[in-house]
C-alpha cells in the first residue's frame, strides 16, 4: 500500500514488456505489458483460463518467460526467491510442521537463526490473530485460518512483493471480508507491492489501487480505494460495470 511505503523498505517495481507467458509450445499470454508500481495492490482479473495463474507464476520466477522480458527492478526475473512471496488460494501449508513452524519456514530458508525466528513468527501470527494456534498442526484449523497463517507466512520473510492467486476464493463471504480487512491492515507499513488475483468483481474494486484486466491489455484505476463506504458512488459503480463488461468480451 502507498500509505506505508516510507516506512520500510520500499515494495519492488515489476515490469513486463511484451512478454509471452505460458508453457514451451502453448503460450497463453502473448506480448504482455505491465508496470506493477512499488507499493500498490495491482488487482488481476479475468475470464477462467486467461493466464492469470500463470501470470503470477511468472512473476513468482516458478514459470520462465517464453519471450519478451520480465523483472523486478529493472532486474530478469529467472528464478523464485527476490523478496517475492507467493500466497495459493489452495493450502500450500506443510501439514507435519505447526501452525508456528510454518510462519518460520521462509525464515529458516534464509538461515535466520531459531530464537529470532520464533519472535518473528510469533509477532506475525498475532498480528493475524493466530497467537493461540501456534502449536497447531494445519488440519486442526479452519480455512480461512489456514489463510491467515499462509499471509503469516508470506509476510514473515519481509516480502518485497506478494502474488496471490485468489487466497480467499474458497471462503464463504464473510470470512472473506474479514479477510480483506486483515490483510489491508498487516500489508500497512510493510511498503510490499501486491499483485491479487481474484475472479470476484468486488474484491477487485475494494482491494486494488488498479485494476489489470488481463488479455485486453487495460488497466483500470480504482477512484476510492479500500474504501468501502464509497462502494455506491458512481464511479466506484461504473468501474464495476467497466470490469463486469470485460469479461463478455
Ligand atoms: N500445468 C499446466 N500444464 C499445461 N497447461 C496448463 C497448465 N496449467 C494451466 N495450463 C493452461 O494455461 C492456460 C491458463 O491457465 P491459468 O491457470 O493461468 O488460468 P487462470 O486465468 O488462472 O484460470 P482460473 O481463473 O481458472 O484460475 C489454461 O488454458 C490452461 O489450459
Ligand atoms: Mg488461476
Amino acid at each position: 500500500m502507498t500509505s506505508g511505503a516510507a516506512t520500510a523498505a520500499a515494495g519492488a517495481r515489476l515490469t513486463l514488456r511484451g512478454a509471452v507467458l505460458g508453457r514451451a509450445g502453448a503460450a497463453v499470454l502473448d506480448g504482455v505489458d505491465l508496470d506493477v508500481v512499488p507499493g500498490e495492490i495491482l488487482t488481476v482479473v479475468g475470464p477462467s483460463g486467461c493466464g492469470k495463474s500463470t501470470l503470477l507464476r511468472t512473476l513468482a520466477g516458478l514459470l520462465p518467460a517464453l519471450g519478451g522480458e520480465v523483472a523486478a527492478d529493472g532486474r530478469p526475473v529467472t528464478g523464485p526467491g527476490g523478496g517475492r512471496a507467493l500466497v495459493f488460494q489452495e493450502d500450500a501449508l506443510l501439514p507435519w510442521r505447526t501452525v508456528r513452524r510454518n510462519v518460520e519456514l521462509p525464515l529458516a530458508v534464509r538461515g535466520v537463526p531459531r530464537a529470532e525466528r520464533r519472535a518473528v513468527a510469533a509477532r506475525w501470527l498475532e498480528r493475524v490473530g493466530l497467537a493461540g494456534q501456534s502449536d497447531t498442526y494445519p488440519h486442526r484449523i479452519s480455512g480461512g485460518q489456514r489463510q491467515r497463517v499462509q499471509l503469516a507466512r508470506a509476510l514473515a520473510g519481509e516480502p518485497r512483493a506478494v502474488l496471490m492467486d485468489e487466497p480467499f476464493g474458497a471462503l464463504d463471504a464473510q470470512t472473506r471480508a474479514g479477510m480483506q480487512r486483515l490483510l489491508i491492515d498487516v500489508l500497512d507499513g510493510t511498503g510490499a507491492t501486491v499483485v491479487f488475483v481474484t475472479h470476484d468483481v468486488d474484491e477487485a474494486v475494494f482491494l486494488g489501487d488498479r485494476i489489470a484486466l488481463l488479455g485486453t491489455g487495460r488497466v483500470l484505476d480504482v477512484p476510492h480505494p479500500r474504501d468501502r463506504a464509497r462502494r455506491a458512488d458512481p464511479a466506484t459503480v461504473a468501474l464495476r460495470r467497466a470490469v463486469l463488461a470485460s469479461f463478455d468480451t
